[in-house]
């Protein structure tokens, strides 16, 4: 959501005369967007500063300025602490006002001293005051279409930070898809941090859920694959599970953070359901559709967590068997309810525990990856590989595809779904050799192997 929010920014920058650079020693302004959902994350926010006060500096001995702004989450749950700390920072933006950046800098370029905080919730929804997608990095784009979160887990800042969950009228967000798939969007992958719980208003009157949106969003014509991320266990209902079934744009792969294995730790982490009820979750959705590709979060350590706990969470991953998934060590986050429980496990105990269940997981997606040799997958072409003939795109389940095609074919082109044959797997990848054009002509290529 911070690539889609830094999107965002830059194009609504765009008409004051700003563009990106790579480079930020000469920058007008730095963005720095921030993550607080762990304390790494957030740490890195005051060495990144640390090194821009000396750009500042030297620029300033030129006699020209560089506005520093720190927005995200960060900014959000430590606003006050960076203008104390840092005096070179001029603009700390949340992530609910980043759309009044325009008027943060104006005001910002006239003071000459002054630190701008504006970390309020505002009453006007952020999204009618952004402009919508202009520039279409390629042929997979974000699209947020909830955000917030009200579950309240007892480990987590983000109902802090981003605020109560909100959801996005159908209405616009129609407009958005069909805007992007103008500009050659293939695949558009929503995203929320429940994104489940997607409630937004259809006409006006009806309330939608996220299975109707995807149906909607499906017949939108050159809109291949749709994906949506993240999703909260609890609000998976019928519909959304039997999409997965029945909407061909709907992949075949879900990212259903779990977090642990043992009922005690799920009811300290006010997750709301039993080990039990992801199982049966499971289930459904593999009754719904057989060959759907799961993937999860894991926190190891929670405070109290005991080895036969954490023993509880490695018997639910053999049970289910990911595809992906990723991992982290406990991280206590000022403010919630997790930081103030007593019996917090020795960082130690956690790396170790960590380093055992990630042995398993990264078992699990070799074998999920060698499980795709010798198959036919469609693969949806997004950029170009580092050796000639060669493209990179992604399998239904979210797998990154090396293809290449013969010496004497026709390559294909970025933005084609093709049928390529898998030839290889690697830990995080595969390889494959080009087959047919799946959405072309219908004509059997001269590159058929
Ligand atoms: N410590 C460790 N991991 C966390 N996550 C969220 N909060 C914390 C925390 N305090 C993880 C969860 C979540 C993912 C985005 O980050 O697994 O699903
Ligand atoms: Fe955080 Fe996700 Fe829980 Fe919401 S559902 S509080 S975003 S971990």
């Amino acid at each position: 959501m911070n690539v889609y929010d830094s999107d965002r920014m830059s194009e609504l920058l765009a008409p004051f005369g700003y563009e990106p650079t790579f480079v930020p020693d000469n920058a007008d302004m730095v963005i720095l967007n921030t993550c607080h959902i762990r304390e790494k994350a957030s740490e890195k926010l005051f060495s990144e500063l640390g090194r821009l006060r000396v750009l500042k500096k030297r620029r300033a001995s030129m006699g020209k300025r560089m506005i520093i702004t720190v927005a995200g989450c960060v900014a959000q749950a430590a606003g006050e602490e960076i203008i104390r700390r840092i005096p070179q920072v001029d603009i700390v933006v949340g992530p609910q006002t980043y759309h009044r950046l325009p008027e943060l800098i104006v005001r910002a370029e006239r003071a000459v001293n002054g630190q701008i905080l504006y970390t309020d919730f505002p009453v006007e929804p952020k999204f009618d005051h952004l402009p919508s997608a202009r520039h279409v990095r390629g042929v997979s784009a974000f699209l947020t279409v909830q955000e917030g979160c009200d579950k309240f887990c007892t480990f987590c800042v983000v109902p802090y930070t981003r605020g109560a969950e909100y959801s996005r009228p159908v209405a616009d967000l129609i407009i958005e898809a069909e805007g992007l798939v103008e500009k050659g969007v293939r695949e558009i992958v929503l995203l929320g941090q429940n994104v489940n719980a997607y409630h937004g208003v259809f006409d006006d009157v009806q309330v939608s859920s996220l299975s109707k949106l995807i149906e909607r969003l499906a017949d939108i014509e050159g809109l291949a694959r749709i994906r949506y991320t993240t999703s909260h266990p609890r609000d998976m209902d019928v519909a959304l599970i039997e999409a997965h079934g029945k909407v061909p744009a709907l992949m075949p792969s879900l990212h259903l953070p779990v977090q642990s294995g043992s009922d005690r730790i799920l009811g300290k982490m006010n997750r709301g359901y039993s080990v039990d009820d992801y199982l049966r979750l499971v289930d459904r959705l593999r009754t719904s559709c057989p060959d759907i590709a799961l993937s999860s979060d894991f926190i190891v350590g929670f405070p109290g967590e005991t080895e036969v706990e954490f023993e509880a969470t490695m018997t639910l991953v053999k049970q289910i068997g990911f595809a992906q998934a990723y991992s982290f060590k406990y991280s206590s986050r000022p403010g919630t309810p997790a930081a103030s429980l007593g019996n917090h496990v020795d960082e130690a105990v956690k790396g170790e525990r960590l380093l055992t269940l990630q042995a398993l997981l990264s078992d699990q997606q070799h074998k999920f990856n060698d499980s795709m040799i010798g198959r036919r997958l469609e693969v949806l072409l997004e950029k170009p590989g580092r050796y000639p003939r060669q493209l990179v795109g992604r399998s239904p389940y979210l797998q990154p595809v090396h293809v290449v095609s013969k010496d004497d074919a026709v390559p294909p082109r970025i933005g084609e779904l093709i049928k390529v044959e898998i030839t290889g797997s690697c830990p995080n990848s595969l390889a494959g050799v080009l087959d047919t054009n799946v959405d072309g002509d219908g004509i059997e290529k001269e590159n058929f192997v």
